[in-house]
């Protein structure tokens, strides 16, 4: 019967029909995600949403002890907010989870620190850091995050994978010195050998390496503060639209991030310094980035990737994973 009508339906006709009933599967779909996204976040009182939160929250005071242009008395404003949401996830759940720990040794060693230049926190501040971190029995006053020589950070970028996987982290602290473009298209070559979705390779990338783009870019991405001003190349990773059905609408962004990981451990093993950038942005940013980079409607941006070369000195966060019992269900 599908053959038959195909061969007397114009064929002008039949497309018109795929297109209308594609974009109602996407409707049908994107609702469905809409909904479950929805309850997931707002309709949410679950621990993990709450330890999640803290934990994005309290992540940019520990990135705050690794920035180039490191400043006393930073992050008031998130502390402010979230040292109250702190004492009162331990009072309800306690102190056992790995995450919560690493939030008492970030606050303790953003007290250390302040303590040991004589900087007078606000008494607010001060009061609920002490509130807070009474409430773990004998945090080490040792700071957690992790010291680094140019050396050190790359000592293992030929080692076997585990002591390299052990060895990448996201550096934001750069010289400002320029990245070989060379050390960025090795890299690129390195991460086509990620897998995607039938071999598709939807990633293109775009990698800018003019300032004045380079900051055009910074200031519309929230999450670079403190280092963005010392990048020297961003890369701008998209996935082609075109080549993916209904159901596949997410695939875009599966494959752009497993590229994306294999991209950050070519940049490392290529002793570049690197961040993952999220590009969570609202249509008005999105379309501000097309304005300044010729990425065409059909792809979509999936992240940015910070890069620049490393100093003698500098500190990583220590970033604490969770325990794998947290994250595998083995059934
Ligand atoms: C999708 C994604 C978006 C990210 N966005 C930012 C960002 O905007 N700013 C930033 O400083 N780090 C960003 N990061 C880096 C994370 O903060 C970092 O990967 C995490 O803290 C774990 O640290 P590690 O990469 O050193 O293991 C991002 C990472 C990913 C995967």
């Amino acid at each position: 019967m599908k053959l038959y009508l195909s061969k007397i339906i114009p064929k002008n006709l039949l497309s018109y029909r795929r297109r209308l009933l594609s974009w109602k599967k996407l409707k049908e779909y994107y609702l469905q995600d809409a909904k479950r996204f929805f309850k997931a976040t707002y309709g949410s009182n679950e621990q993990e949403t709450k330890i999640g939160l803290l934990t994005m929250a309290v992540h940019s005071i520990e990135k705050g002890f690794t920035m180039p242009d490191f400043r006393y008395g930073f992050g008031y404003k998130k502390l402010e907010k979230y040292l109250p949401e702190c004492i009162a996830y331990v009072k309800q759940y306690g102190i056992e989870d790995v995450q919560i720990q690493h939030i008492a040794q970030t606050i303790s060693d953003y007290k250390t620190i302040h303590d040991e230049a004589g900087y007078a926190l606000p008494e607010d501040i001060a009061k609920n850091i002490d509130r807070f971190l009474n409430l773990f029995n004998g945090i080490s006053s040792k700071s957690i995050q992790i010291d680094c020589t140019s050396d050190s950070f790359f000592y293992n970028r030929e080692a076997p994978f585990p002591s390299f996987s052990n060895s990448r982290h996201s550096c934001r602290y750069y010289t400002g010195d320029t990245v070989p473009m060379k050390g960025i298209i090795d890299s690129v070559k390195l991460a086509q050998n990620a897998p995607s979705a039938c071999n598709r390779q939807p990633v293109r990338l775009y990698i800018v390496s003019d300032k004045k783009k380079i900051q055009d870019v910074i200031s519309i991405q929230k999450g670079n503060r403190g280092f963005g001003q010392v990048v020297d190349k961003l890369i701008v990773v998209c996935s082609y639209l075109g080549c993916y059905l209904p159901q596949e609408r997410n695939c875009a962004f599966i494959d752009g991030g497993i590229f994306t990981m294999n991209l950050a451990y070519a940049l490392h093993y290529n002793s570049i310094g690197a961040c993952i950038l999220n590009w969570c942005v609202d249509s008005d940013s999105d379309n501000e980035i097309r304005r300044i980079i010729p990425i065409r409607d059909s792809e979509t941006v999936c992240c940015l990737l910070s890069c620049g070369m490393v100093p003698d000195k500098f500190k990583v966060c220590r970033s604490e994973k969770k325990l794998e019992e947290q994250i595998v269900t083995i059934i």
